[in-house]
């Protein structure tokens, strides 16, 4: 039997953080074997909003070089920059067709986003889970693994493949999320009742590019409470949030986790917490850079990704016009 396809991607806007990390790369590397795997740069995604071309192309190359270190092979996943496979954007507008207003506008990252009511936001920010909902149904998605915060994008990814399939007939695979349990919502350190997030400031998250000195400074800032007993309670959210951090970069067992921390302190596990992220950290920095100082090595792999990606995605986009009457 073939693989089930994974499809996912992060947007090259800013840092790439541990909660990017821990909530979607880990299990991407983690299911490599097991799927057939598609793991994009999503560039247009990222200029809904505001970016610096020159920041932009760097941060681009950022991302693949990120991809590559955490340890996707290029030779069975393919990875590739969105904007350089059209059929993305040709996708969208005919999804935007079978799209209902009423659909995104019941977004809540959309929401969130524009909660200041200014209506200045641009259209490409709302039409965004459209555009998402293309990247996923081009190539016979079955499973996205993505943090929890993208689960209602990836609903209306499956909404809309079975309402095209049910007008027009069967053409999409209908795609499931895959969520952690444990990392799916990583928190914000200086606000635990947010996630992590790249737009809430520097003490909110780690970069996966943070110096250890600037790891231990944050880390050690980070919010708690007034307790003193180390335990997975998810009502002590900044404890919670750092244990499960923890927790997910040793790959121990809550109770083994629970055990080491017996009459030991919260700066204790602030400490080894710290020591913890920056030993997993600075071996990836290490091969970050190394790509980020090749980059004929990594147009190489993203041409190639693009090649790959763009045969199966006119496939695709072929029979949609097919079926819709817009070839013959
Ligand atoms: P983006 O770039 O915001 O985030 C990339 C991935 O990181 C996950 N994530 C988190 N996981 C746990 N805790 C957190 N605090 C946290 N913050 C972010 C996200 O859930 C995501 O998996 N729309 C997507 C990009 C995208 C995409 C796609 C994903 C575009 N097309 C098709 C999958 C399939 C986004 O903005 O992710």
């Amino acid at each position: 039997m073939s693989k089930k396809v994974a499809f996912s991607g992060i947007q090259p806007s800013g840092v790439i953080h541990i909660g990017n990390y821990l909530g979607a790369i880990q299990q991407w590397v983690d299911g490599q074997d097991k799927y057939a795997n598609i793991f994009c740069v999503v560039d247009l995604h990222a200029i809904t909003v505001p970016q610096d071309p020159k920041s932009l192309k760097e941060n681009t190359y950022r991302t693949a070089a990120i991809y590559l270190a955490a340890g996707i092979n290029p030779k069975n996943s393919i990875i590739f920059v969105q904007s350089q496979v059209p059929a993305h954007t040709e996708l969208a507008w005919v999804l935007n067709t079978v799209t209902h207003t009423g659909e995104l506008l019941r977004m809540t990252q959309f929401k969130d986003k524009t909660k200041t009511g200014s209506d200045n936001a641009s259209v490409g920010l709302f039409d965004y889970p459209v555009l998402m909902a293309a990247d996923i149904l081009l190539y016979g998605t079955n499973l996205v693994p993505v943090g929890e915060d993208q689960k209602q994008h990836v609903e209306l990814a499956r909404n809309l493949a079975q309402r095209f399939n049910n007008r027009f007939g069967k053409t999409f695979a209908i795609p499931e999320p895959i969520i952690r349990k444990s990392g799916a919502r990583i928190m914000g350190l200086d606000d635990p009742s947010k996630k992590m997030s790249k737009s809430a400031g520097p003490a909110n998250y780690i970069a996966l590019t943070d110096s250890p000195e600037i790891i231990r400074k944050k880390i050690m800032r980070a919010t708690t409470d007034s307790g003193t007993v180390i335990k997975f309670d998810p009502k002590r959210a900044g404890l919670y949030n750092l244990l499960t951090i923890y927790q997910l970069f040793s790959g121990k067992t809550e109770a083994q986790i629970e055990k080491h921390f017996i009459r030991k302190g919260y700066s204790n596990l602030k400490r080894e917490l710290a020591d913890l992220i920056i030993d997993k950290l600075t071996p990836l920095q290490k091969k970050i850079e190394y790509y980020m100082k090749n980059k004929r090595l990594l147009d190489q792999v993203l041409k190639s990704g693009a090649k790959r990606a763009d045969k199966i995605a006119s496939q695709t986009l072929k029979e949609v016009k097919q079926k819709l009457g817009l070839v013959a």
